[in-house]
C-alpha cells in the first residue's frame, strides 16, 4: 500500500522548507498549514519561491558547468517552459539565474514580455503548432530571440508577416526526431504520428531548413527538439541529442551555420517519492552525448539550450485541501474503501484524470495514532473519475476539517486548472523566507465567474 513519505525522509518530494513541526503540523517556509489555511483558505497552491529560485540556479549552473567553454563546448542556456506555470512573481528568479522563457501562446508571451518579469525579450522563445497571426506579430514587434517554426506553412506566413512589418525573424526549426519518450502517450511529442514539428525521417525538417535559408526575412538561428515530458530515462535524451547533432552537421554541409541546438524540456520529477535523475546527472549525460555526436559528425559543438518546465515548478508547490465528507464504501469483495473527499479536485489538478498521473497525499494539520487504512482521495466534482489519489494510506480517524496536502503540484496544476462545475480556481500563495506569504496568483471568486456570464445585465442589480 502506498504511503506518503515524510519530508525528513524524502526531501526530493517536498518543497525545500517543508517540516513536520512538533505539534504534528506540516509547515512550509516556516508557516504552519493551519495558519496558511486560515489566511488564504482552501484549496490553495502553496508555492515556495525560494525553492523555485534555488532550482533555477541549480539547473542553470549544472548546464553552465557541463557545457563550459573550457571543456571545448560553446556554453548552454536554460529557458523556463512557462506552460508549466507562469506569473510575474517568478521573473526575479528567472532573470537572476540568467534563464530565458519559452512561451507557447499569446497569453504566455504577453506575461513573459511584461516589464515586471524583467526578462530580456532576446531571451524569450515562442512555440506552437498553430500560432496566431496576432501572436507572431507581437513576437516580431517585441524582438524576441527565437520563433520555433512548426510547419512549412508557418514559414510562408512568417516571411509575409516579416515583409509587412519590415522585420527579420530569428527562427528555429522544431524537428521530430522519432524518439518516443515520456510519462504518458499524450505528453510524448517526438514520435511520428502527432501534431508537433517537422520530421527528420520523412525529410520535412530538411525541407523546412532549405525554405528558411531561401526566405529573405528569416534567419536560421538553430534547431529544436522536444521529445516529451516526465522523462526519467536519460538515454532517450541522449538518442535525441545524437540525432539532432547529426542533422545539424547535414545542414551545415549546405553552407548554413547552425549556432544553436535546443534539446527541449522533459526532465522528470518525483511525484510519489521515487528516485529521479538530478540536474547534474541530466546535464552531464547531455554533454557527453553532444560531444560524442559532434565528434562523430566531425563538426564543432554548438551552443546548447534546454527548456525545463516541470523540473523547476513541480516540486516547489503543494496543494492544500480541507477534508469534508468521509465515507466507508463496501467493495464487491466485501472489503471497505474509505473515500476521503476534499474541497478541490479535477478542476485544480486534472493530471490524475487526464494522464492517470500518480500522486500521494498526507494529513497535514496533525499526526494520528489511529491505525493506517487504505483511502481514496477524491474531489468535489460531479464526476466519479474525479479522483486525486486512487489509493493511499491515511490514519483511520481522518475526518472533516482535517487539512490534507498533495505534493509536487506546481507544474501543470494551476496552469491546467479549469472552472468545471463553476468552481473558482484556487489562488497560488507565494512563500519565501524573505517576505510574508502572499498571493502570487489571486484566488478566483464566484463574482469573477459571474463577470464572464454576459447574460447577467449588471451584478449590482442583484
Ligand atoms: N519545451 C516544449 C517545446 C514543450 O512542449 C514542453 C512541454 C516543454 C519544453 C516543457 O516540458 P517539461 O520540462 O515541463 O516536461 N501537461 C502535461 C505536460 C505537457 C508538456 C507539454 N510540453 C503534464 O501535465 O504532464
Amino acid at each position: 500500500m502506498l504511503t506518503c513519505p515524510e519530508p525528513a525522509a524524502n526531501p526530493v518530494l517536498w518543497p525545500w522548507g517543508t517540516k513536520r513541526e512538533e505539534d504534528g503540523q506540516l509547515s512550509f517556509a516556516g508557516h504552519k498549514v493551519t495558519e496558511l489555511a486560515q489566511s488564504f483558505g482552501t484549496p490553495s497552491y502553496l508555492f515556495d519561491l525560494d525553492d523555485f529560485a534555488a532550482r533555477a540556479e541549480t539547473i542553470s549552473s549544472a548546464m553552465a558547468e557541463e557545457f563550459w567553454e573550457g571543456y571545448g563546448f560553446s556554453g548552454a542556456s536554460v529557458y523556463y517552459a512557462g506552460k508549466a506555470f507562469l506569473c510575474t512573481a517568478l521573473g526575479n528568479a528567472i532573470s537572476r539565474a540568467g534563464m530565458g522563457i519559452d512561451t507557447a501562446s499569446l497569453g504566455e508571451l504577453t506575461v513573459a514580455l511584461n516589464p515586471a518579469m524583467g526578462v530580456d525579450p532576446k531571451k524569450i522563445g515562442l512555440h506552437g503548432n498553430n500560432k496566431s497571426v496576432e501572436c507572431l506579430r507581437l513576437a516580431l514587434r517585441s524582438g524576441i530571440g527565437r520563433i520555433i517554426v512548426d510547419s512549412l506553412g508557418e514559414i510562408d506566413l512568417l516571411q509575409s508577416l516579416c515583409e509587412s512589418e519590415n522585420a527579420t525573424a530569428p527562427v528555429m526549426v522544431r524537428v521530430t526526431t522519432g524518439v518516443h519518450a515520456g510519462g504518458h502517450s499524450f505528453i510524448a511529442t517526438a514520435h511520428e504520428d502527432q501534431k508537433f514539428g517537422l520530421s527528420l525521417a520523412s525529410g520535412a525538417a530538411l525541407q523546412a531548413v532549405k525554405k528558411i535559408i531561401s526566405a529573405k526575412n528569416l534567419q536560421l538561428v538553430g534547431l529544436h527538439s522536444h521529445i516529451g515530458s516526465q522523462i526519467k530515462d536519460l538515454a532517450s535524451f541522449q538518442v535525441a541529442a545524437e540525432r539532432m547533432l547529426a542533422f545539424r552537421a547535414q545542414v551545415q554541409k549546405l553552407g548554413e551555420p547552425v549556432p544553436e541546438v535546443d534539446l527541449g524540456g522533459g526532465l522528470a520529477i518525483s511525484y510519489q517519492g521515487e528516485e529521479v535523475p538530478t540536474a547534474s546527472e541530466y546535464a552531464r549525460s547531455l554533454a557527453s552525448s553532444v560531444k560524442r555526436a559532434c565528434q562523430q559528425a566531425g563538426s564543432d559543438i554548438p551552443h546548447i539550450s534546454i527548456e525545463p518546465g516541470r523540473w523547476l515548478a513541480g516540486p516547489v508547490c503543494v496543494s492544500l485541501y480541507q477534508v469534508g465528507t468521509v465515507k466507508d464504501v463496501q467493495l464487491e469483495d466485501g472489503s471497505i474503501r474509505k473515500y476521503v473527499s476534499v474541497d478541490g479536485g479535477m478542476s485544480d489538478n486534472i493530471r490524475p484524470a487526464l494522464y492517470d498521473a500518480g500522486y500521494v497525499a498526507t494529513l497535514a494539520s496533525r499526526v494520528s495514532d489511529a491505525p493506517a487504512v487504505s483511502c481514496r482521495v477524491v474531489g468535489m466534482h460531479c464526476e466519479s473519475g474525479d479522483i486525486l489519489v486512487p489509493e493511499i494510506v491515511l490514519p483511520a480517524d481522518v475526518n472533516a476539517g482535517d487539512l490534507l496536502v498533495i505534493p509536487a503540484t506546481g507544474a501543470y496544476g494551476r496552469a491546467m486548472a479549469s472552472n468545471y462545475n463553476l468552481v473558482p480556481r484556487p489562488g497560488v500563495v507565494g512563500l519565501s523566507g524573505k517576505s510574508s506569504p502572499r498571493y502570487i496568483v489571486a484566488l478566483e471568486t464566484v463574482d469573477d465567474l459571474l463577470r464572464m456570464d454576459v447574460g447577467i445585465v449588471g451584478l449590482s442589480q442583484g
